[in-house]
């Protein structure tokens, strides 16, 4: 039973937010603290790109669990849609490296081609998988009321969208959109205070790399993520092995690849053929993203790792209606900032 929650409690808010096109760049948590009904409590902005919401969650967490606050709001959001094209593209742009590679006309397409192509390279033809990705998450999308999408696409549709950055089409890639979610995070002692059914964040982890891609070891492989994940399990009490769903970053459907790799999910190499193999869809051993992921779900930058933070409460507390995966006790949340210049995982369980 949840026992409903008096503002006064909040102690701190976290507002993750790019601040897309520009809307009030600055001291902009001051509207979250203002709006959540607590004005006066402390409030910051995480900004880490597309991975605001991921590294939010992460400072909450280290917030309660240090004893210096008993409960906190986390706010992630983005207005992504009421701009014009030219202005979309300089704001999808920012958090990119500026001199060598934005301005040579690299835009979050080109750098997941860029890696597409090179996995190709290395592992051997990835077409198949990629439009398994998009199938897949917009499956799981029409299941979740609160997808951006949420209509089915077949293979021959994924396999023949128009191109974007080759070899990503148009199915490849998360749309523009608009979104918001919020968590509370508490104190372990202290949440049955709110509710009998709390969720447990057991990992966090966090990592970064060049902000340019140029700059990277490796095109195939987010030594941020791979960082983020590793301390995340270092501290949590079960090992991969023992997860039930995943909510992965999968701006493109590379990205979803590469994560499962990262994660250590799958050896190098071998992502593709997990995910034809029906494992990672609702219904298989491990199913990713089903609420869809940033393909159906819709990618709203700073709302996106609160959203799948989100996603695990429902799953983890039998919530989640038509896409709930069956007995759902243990999941980790993945959040990249930009093409993976920043990183931040948690592990999470229902007891
Ligand atoms: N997946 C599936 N369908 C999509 C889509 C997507 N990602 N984006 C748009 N559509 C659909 C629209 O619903 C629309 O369909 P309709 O004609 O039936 O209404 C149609 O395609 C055209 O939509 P539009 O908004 O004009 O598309 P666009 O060509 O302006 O934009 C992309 C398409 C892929 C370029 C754009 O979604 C994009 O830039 N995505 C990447 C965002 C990004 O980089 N985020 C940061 C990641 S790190």
């Amino acid at each position: 039973m949840d026992r409903g929650l008096d503002r006064e409690a909040i102690e701190e808010v976290y507002l993750a937010t790019l601040g897309f096109s520009g809307w009030q760049l600055g001291n902009s948590s001051a509207i979250a603290a203002e709006e959540a009904g607590r004005p006066g409590v402390s409030t910051v902005r995480v900004e880490n790109a597309c991975a605001s919401g991921g590294f939010a969650l992460r400072l909450a967490v280290d917030a309660v669990s240090s004893g210096r606050r008993n409960l906190v709001l986390v706010v992630g959001l983005e207005k992504m849609t009421d701009v014009s094209n030219a202005r979309r593209r300089y704001w999808l742009g920012v958090s990119g490296d500026t001199e060598w590679e934005r301005l040579a006309g690299l835009t979050f397409a080109g750098v997941y081609g860029l890696m597409a192509a090179r996995y190709e390279s290395e592992y051997g033809p990835v077409r198949e998988a990629l439009s398994a990705v998009a199938v897949k998450n917009h499956a799981h999308g029409a299941l979740n009321p609160n997808a951006h999408f949420q209509k089915l696409i077949t293979r021959e549709q994924a396999n023949s969208g128009p191109m974007v950055a080759a070899p990503l089409g148009l199915y490849d890639c998360c749309p523009v959109s608009d979104g918001a979610a919020a968590l509370l995070v508490a104190r372990t002692d202290r949440a049955r205070q709110w509710t009998d059914t709390p969720v447990y964040v057991v990992g966090s982890g966090a990592g970064s790399d060049h902000l340019a891609v140029q700059e990277r070891e490796n095109l195939t492989r987010l030594d941020a993520s791979r960082q983020a994940a590793d301390e995340a399990f270092r501290n949590a009490p079960f090992d991969r092995k023992r997860l039930d769903l995943l909510e992965v970053h999968d701006c493109f459907t590379i990205a979803e690849l590469l994560a499962l790799e990262d994660l250590r999910i799958a050896p190098r190499g071998s992502a593709g053929r997990l995910t034809l193999s029906g494992a990672t869809r609702l219904g298989g051993r491990l199913p990713v993203n089903p609420d869809g992921g940033l393909k159906a779900k819709g990618h709203p930058i700073g709302a996106t790792g609160v959203s799948q933070a989100y996603e695990v409460f429902l799953q983890l507390r039998g919530q989640a209606g038509a896409r709930q995966v069956r007995g759902a006790q243990r999941a980790l949340t993945h959040n990249v900032g930009g093409s993976g210049a920043t990183a931040a995982v948690h592990v999470f369980s229902a007891g």
